[in-house]
């Protein structure tokens, strides 16, 4: 049967779910014609790059981190923020690359991640029912029912807090900032005394002597733009389709159509039907794309989904985000990598350890640390069992000291929770529990690369 034909707009033939209902249809058409003219966020060029550079992952030669807020949010759009979510991303990629030997590839839940999809559409505040807070980009969190209501003019906010942030990004990932040199001064801030500080603080001992090494045998690391500059990568889930078709730019090099809102989108679990409007708009456009599998999923779903998604079995075009919870994962992972090796379809696998770990405590959504860490070992595991590559993972985290996980190596408490729980939707790792996730993983990359390295020694 051949494909129907796609257009930036034919997802609006489709059943969509989780659309919010604007009262002023005037006014979001305007705001549309407005985004439709702006500048890119993001090139087309990039999102090869990224494609590219996922293609690696998917081969088994290096390792996805993904990761940012649940939502981001317009109140807290500053500088620092943006700053420290970025040194504990460089912290954790170091700690990946280093103390796991494998390269990594970069790409943050940040400068577009606005649009949330949501359980009920409405919920019940003081005896009275509103409409449900769905992302900045939408409305506001403020309980009244002004607050609450769609505004479209909101989108353009959200353009702009995302244009501001790549371009802070930008800076720091090409401008100095990134440069391994700067190791240790990634650890100024609260996580230089935490548990975890003394286990990086020797591994960035480690890169200072590696350099100092390289400078002593006549290597410049300057020269090398591996070692001053990173390359980072921005995505977000592509929900609310009225502002990514109006962000949607045919590409001058190859005629494409691309998302230009971000490099890397994503389908969440609960709008990935194969009918449906999301997967119509994901299909249209060549970025990688990312697909929530949770529990719900049926592996010939996702065999279809597949095939809609990516039909020339491009390598880096798609990367499942399996996300089942600590439970479930042993059990409910290999049903569906092994359909999927056994049609030969190449994709990432990544691990979201966080939403299928949520749980409700004192009146605070949260996420135990100890079963977040247990469905990452349950992803590494099931890989290694059947042979596939555990190529990344995808977090809810911050670089600022919340109390909204709990557990981790400072064991922050249901009671302790409201100390600093700060999230406009989901609990996050703080910054001190991400790095802690991150040495785990190394560890499970590290004895995956000696396990390989035997066995190529065993075979000579
Ligand atoms: C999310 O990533 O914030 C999210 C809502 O995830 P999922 O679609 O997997 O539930
Ligand atoms: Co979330």
């Amino acid at each position: 049967m051949a494909a129907e034909r796609w257009t930036p707009d034919s997802w609006r033939n489709k059943p969509i779910e989780q659309a919010p209902v604007y009262p002023d249809l005037a006014a979001l058409g305007d705001v549309e014609r407005q985004l439709a003219g702006f500048p890119p966020l993001v090139f087309a060029g990039e999102a090869r790059k990224l494609k590219r550079a996922l293609a690696t992952v998917a081969a088994g030669e290096s390792f996805l981190l993904q990761g940012g807020d649940c939502a981001e949010s317009f109140a807290e759009h500053s500088a620092d923020n943006i700053r420290d979510f970025f040194r504990v991303f460089l912290q954790m990629a170091v700690v990946l690359t280093f103390a796991g030997a494998s390269p990594v590839v970069k790409v943050g839940r940040i400068a577009g991640q606005f649009a949330k999809p949501r359980t009920n559409p409405t919920e019940k505040i003081n005896g009275v029912e509103l409409p449900i807070y769905r992302g900045d980009i939408i409305n506001d969190t403020e309980p009244t029912l002004a607050a609450r209501t769609p505004d479209p003019s909101r989108q353009l906010e959200a353009y702009r807090q995302s244009a501001a942030t790549l371009n802070l990004l930008r800076a720091f990932a090409y401008g100095g900032y990134a440069n391994l040199d700067n190791a240790h001064r990634w650890m100024l801030g609260f996580v230089k005394d935490s548990p975890q500080s003394g286990r990086y603080q020797e591994l960035a001992d480690r890169i200072t002597q590696t350099l100092d090494f390289m400078r002593a045998i006549g290597l410049d690391p300057e020269e090398h733009e591996q070692l001053s500059r990173t390359d980072f990568y921005t995505s977000h889930e592509a929900l609310l389709l009225g502002f990514e078709q109006a962000m949607t730019r045919v590409d001058s090099t190859t005629g494409d159509h691309y998302a230009t809102s971000g490099h890397m989108l994503w389908i969440g679990d609960r709008t990935r039907q194969f009918d449906h409007a999301h997967i119509e708009y994901c299909r249209g456009v060549r970025n990688p794309i990312g697909l929530k599998c949770g529990p719900s999923l049926k592996p010939d779903d996702l065999l279809r989904l597949i095939d809609i998604l990516n039909p020339t079995n491009e390598p880096g075009r798609l990367t499942l985000i399996t996300r089942f919870g600590a439970d479930k994962v042993g059990d409910m992972l290999p049903a569906l990598v092994r359909p999927v090796q056994r049609e030969g379809k190449v994709v990432v696998w990544s691990c979201d350890p966080m939403h299928g770990n949520t749980i409700s405590a004192n009146g605070y959504k949260t996420r135990p640390f100890d079963r977040i860490m247990a469905e990452i070992r349950g992803f590494f595991d099931v890989h290694r069992a059947e042979g596939t590559h555990a190529g990344g993972v995808h977090l809810e985290m911050t670089g600022k000291n919340v109390t909204e996980c709990t557990g981790g190596a400072r064991a922050i408490t249901v009671g302790e929770l409201s100390d600093r729980y700060h999230t406009y939707c989901d609990p996050r790792l703080n910054a001190e529990q991400a790095i802690e996730v991150a040495f785990l993983i190394a560890e499970h990359l590290k004895s995956g690369r000696d396990r390989t390295r035997k066995k190529v020694e065993a075979a000579e």
